[in-house]
């Protein structure tokens, strides 16, 4: 295993876009930014400079952050934010996860220009479980605005309104030719007849699912979110925002041009929010520039039916190399429902619906970072008052989490810093139910410093009695954000057997914005981190 080392430098830079010139915040000026190239087992050093104008930190998504919980990110969680001037170096080491992740900035809405591709090789001396690719193609999903997207977010938190969409979706951080003034703005990669390429692609996008074809050309998924699948062959994948999925491609057509193209699943929506389409070509050694390449046929905007066709695919491979350990037994029942409310504003009337304020909670918790400490030191410290560790194991109503309007109780949620408190080691099982209080919606929940298990999922509200008989413990897929389906549930299982304060969000930023999040502190005892290293000396204070 190897040690290396990176700086970043967050910085502004202009860009050129969409008829237009923009100054986004980089990573060493570079949109997306620099792709991290490691082996399972390597440890990266990461000193980040911040040289913006804003408070920053980065992520390093689906990075187990084994026993590292300092260098996890989320900012307040596990760190207060690199402010302008400020650095931070991040120490982390590669353990068990083999394929595509990514890193993203955790402050504010900065990740829609702060993000980047980390791609884990087999451990030095192994090899992959499946024919070895001649090329590796990262493809990172994204969004771009026309706006600096963090004035997007503080109009809308000043207001209560939605937040203004994007102005169009991304490949490697180029429009595509579909777009105004973008016909050369194109990502283009060139294969080989009869070769074999390996896509890692990434969606990046802050908030919106997205469909992903390549015109002709049949994939195989082989691994999601670092972890290695059964073969699965699809014509489509649907990708929630920070969720990855590597495919091979065999280069099989006719020498040519070929569009690969990405736009949005609009779950819940009777209208698509943006129905544009983001391009890149992939093009044959030989094959004509000028020639047009060919279209794929992407799914309907609302087309769930695809969405659970390809997700029910997904099976962990489950090798000798790569085994299955699915929790069997369970120590702790937890149900939670993510979704959207309103908050009524007193004396004044909000932008959202009805003269309110957009809301999003779990359990009816809308989750309110600190400010004087992150969580992670406040645990460690045994600091009062900067969260309590009440965070409810279930709703504190049920209804019919599928129907609209039925408990105003759940219209309105309260907002506070609550946590779950797990003790080490525990086997935890969670249900992440939907909720359709004004609008039902597809939700992609991360889990930080954890991987999990997705032992089942299905519409309308979770049976406890029925629904557990229906559970694959023999090999569902493992990942660290599963896609909440649309008026509907998931369960998940892990072990808490990391350490730390860790955040559970959905990863549609909007989302957390209003919210949809919550922290899970693992340790052994009402005050101890079980063997958590001490912060680095350079972590960053409030
Ligand atoms: Cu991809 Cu909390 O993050």
């Amino acid at each position: 295993a190897e040690i290396q080392t990176h700086t970043f430098v967050l910085q502004s830079t202009s860009v050129k876009k969409l008829c237009g010139t923009h100054n986004i915040i980089t990573v060493n000026g570079q949109f997306p930014g620099p792709t991290l190239n490691v082996s399972n087992g390597d440890t990266l050093i990461v000193k980040v400079y911040n040289k913006a104008q804003y408070n920053a930190t980065i992520h390093w998504h689906g990075v187990r952050q084994f026993r590292t919980a300092w260098a996890d990110g989320p900012e307040f969680v596990t760190q207060c934010p690199i402010r302008p001037g400020g650095s931070y170096t991040y120490r982390f080491t590669i353990t068990g996860q083999e394929g595509t992740l990514w890193w993203h900035a955790h402050s504010s809405w900065l990740r829609a220009s702060v993000y980047g591709a980390l791609i884990i090789s087999p451990t030095m001396g192994t090899t992959y479980p499946f024919t070895k690719p001649d090329r590796q193609i990262p493809i990172a999903l994204g969004e771009w605005w026309n706006r600096n997207p963090i004035d997007v977010v503080n109009q809308a938190t000043r207001t209560g309104a939605a937040p203004n969409v994007s102005d169009a979706f991304t490949i490697n951080g180029q429009p595509g030719d579909l777009y105004p003034c973008s016909s050369s703005d194109i990502f283009r990669v060139s294969v080989k007849a009869g070769e074999t390429n390996l896509l890692r692609i990434m969606n990046s996008a802050m908030n919106t699912d997205l469909f992903f074809s390549v015109a002709n050309h049949t994939m195989t998924v082989v691994a999601v979110d670092a972890l290695y699948t059964k073969p699965l062959k699809t014509n489509v994948l649907m990708l929630g925002p920070g969720q990855t999925t590597d495919v091979l491609l065999v280069a099989d057509q006719g020498i040519g041009r070929y569009y690969m193209a990405a736009r949005a699943y609009s779950s819940g929506q009777g209208v698509p929010f943006d129905n544009t389409t983001t391009t890149a070509i992939l093009e044959y050694e030989g094959s004509s520039t000028t020639s047009a390449p060919t279209m794929p046929s992407l799914p309907f905007y609302n087309d769930t039916k695809t969405v659970t066709t390809f997700a029910d695919g997904l099976r962990s491979l489950g090798s000798h190399d790569h085994p299955v350990f699915v929790p069997q037994s369970v120590d702790e029942n937890l149900f939670y429902t993510v979704g959207l409310g309103l908050i009524n504003c007193t004396g004044q009337s909000c932008g959202g619906p009805n003269g309110s304020r957009f809301a999003a909670s779990m359990n009816n918790v809308s989750f309110v970072l600190p400010s004087s400490f992150s969580i992670l030191q406040a645990q460690l410290l045994g600091k009062k008052g900067v969260f309590t560790a009440d965070f409810p194991d279930n709703p504190s109503t049920q209804f019919d989490y599928t129907a609209q309007n039925i408990s105003r109780g759940l219209w309105s949620p309260v907002k506070d810093t609550r946590v779950k408190v797990l003790k080490y080691n525990t086997t935890v099982q969670l249900i992440l139910q939907g909720t359709n209080i004004f609008a039902g919606e597809s939700h992609p929940i991360h889990l930080h410093g954890h991987d999990f298990y997705i032992v089942g999922a299905g519409f309308g509200n979770y049976n406890s009695r029925t629904d557990p008989q229906k559970f694959n413990l023999v090999d569902p897929p493992m990942r660290n954000t599963v896609n909440v389906p649309v008026n509907g549930w998931a369960a998940i299982r892990f072990v808490a057997d990391n350490p730390g304060a860790w955040l559970m969000h959905c990863h549609l930023d909007v989302h957390i914005t209003w919210g949809l999040a919550m922290v899970f502190v693992v340790n052994n005892g009402p005050d101890s981190l079980l063997s958590l290293e001490s912060p680095p000396s350079d972590l960053p204070l409030c």
